[in-house]
């Protein structure tokens, strides 16, 4: 929700916004079917659960904000459990658009824009967001804008603050101008989705990390990769005094120079 939230901050920043915020995870939810039951009877689910709210207010909302972790290359099951809940939304009716079929909409929501924020654990965002990004651009082909962070469990730690603030306020600029404009400038954007800090140094950072709470070995220590393995031999001597980010910069001096 960091990004998420940093967002919001700069769209209301722009203009007061009125915010509902569903939390998937803590609503009962059931899986769809499959019965197609709301297809022919005009949008009614044979479920009683908490879907209903979060539907209704599908016709009330400007733009629809997806915010989830990556897990396992896509949305984490309770969200997908929600999106496949709202075929609701859309009739059996199929359409032809380019080399593509899409459902037809119960109603018309064209004027809906669409939101997906999603953080990710690995350093890197290549061969890792592509499902999750082509999913979502499927799903909702018009209107949509995506911001997808690498290395977002940095956002948990205090101690990596250096990069992290400055990244809020991108979110947030970006957020303001979304706001403003319909848009985030491309620009800022791919800055925005860029890694916060150099791959290598996230990958030992991880392991520092573990070292440190002794959930990782020796093994696990001295087998990343043949370049951090004179880097990492510096952490284990060093761990307890360093904190995240001097170490991530040492290493990186260490690698680069
Ligand atoms: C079940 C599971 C699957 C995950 N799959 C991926 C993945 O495919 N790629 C990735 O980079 N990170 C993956 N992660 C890491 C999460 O994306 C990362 O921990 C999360 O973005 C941190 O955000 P949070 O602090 O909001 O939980 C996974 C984590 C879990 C628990």
């Amino acid at each position: 929700m960091h990004i998420t939230r940093a967002f919001l901050d700069g769209m209301k920043e722009a203009a007061p916004q009125e915010v509902h915020i569903v939390n998937i995870i803590d609503k009962h939810i059931e899986y769809y079917t499959g019965c197609f039951t709301c297809k022919h009877n005009g949008g009614e689910c044979i479920h009683n659960d908490d879907m209903k709210e979060p539907l209704d207010e599908v016709f009330e909302s400007d733009l629809l904000l997806f915010s989830y972790p990556l897990y396992c290359y896509g949305m984490p099951a309770s969200l997908k459990a929600f999106a496949d809940r709202t075929m609701p939304l859309s009739s059996m009716v199929m359409k032809k658009q380019g080399d593509r079929y899409v459902h037809v909409g119960q109603a018309d929501f064209s004027r809906l824009k669409y939101m997906m924020t999603c953080g990710c654990g690995f350093p890197n965002t290549k061969q890792n967001f592509e499902p999750a990004v082509m999913q979502f651009k499927l799903m909702f082909p018009n209107n949509h804008t995506i911001i997808t962070v690498p290395e977002s469990p940095m956002f948990n730690a205090p101690e990596a603050a250096e990069v992290t603030v400055p990244r809020f306020e991108l979110v947030k600029q970006a957020g303001k101008q979304y706001a403003e404009t319909g848009e985030i400038d491309e620009k800022l954007l791919a800055e925005i989705c860029s890694p916060m800090i150099p791959e290598m140094c996230m990958r030992v950072s991880v392991i520092m990390n573990l070292y440190k709470q002794k959930t990782a070995t020796r093994k696990d220590i001295y087998t990343p990769s043949p370049v951090a393995v004179c880097v990492v031999f510096q952490m284990t001597i060093n761990a307890d005094k360093l904190n995240i980010h001097n170490t991530l910069i040492s290493i990186y001096h260490l690698i680069v120079f």
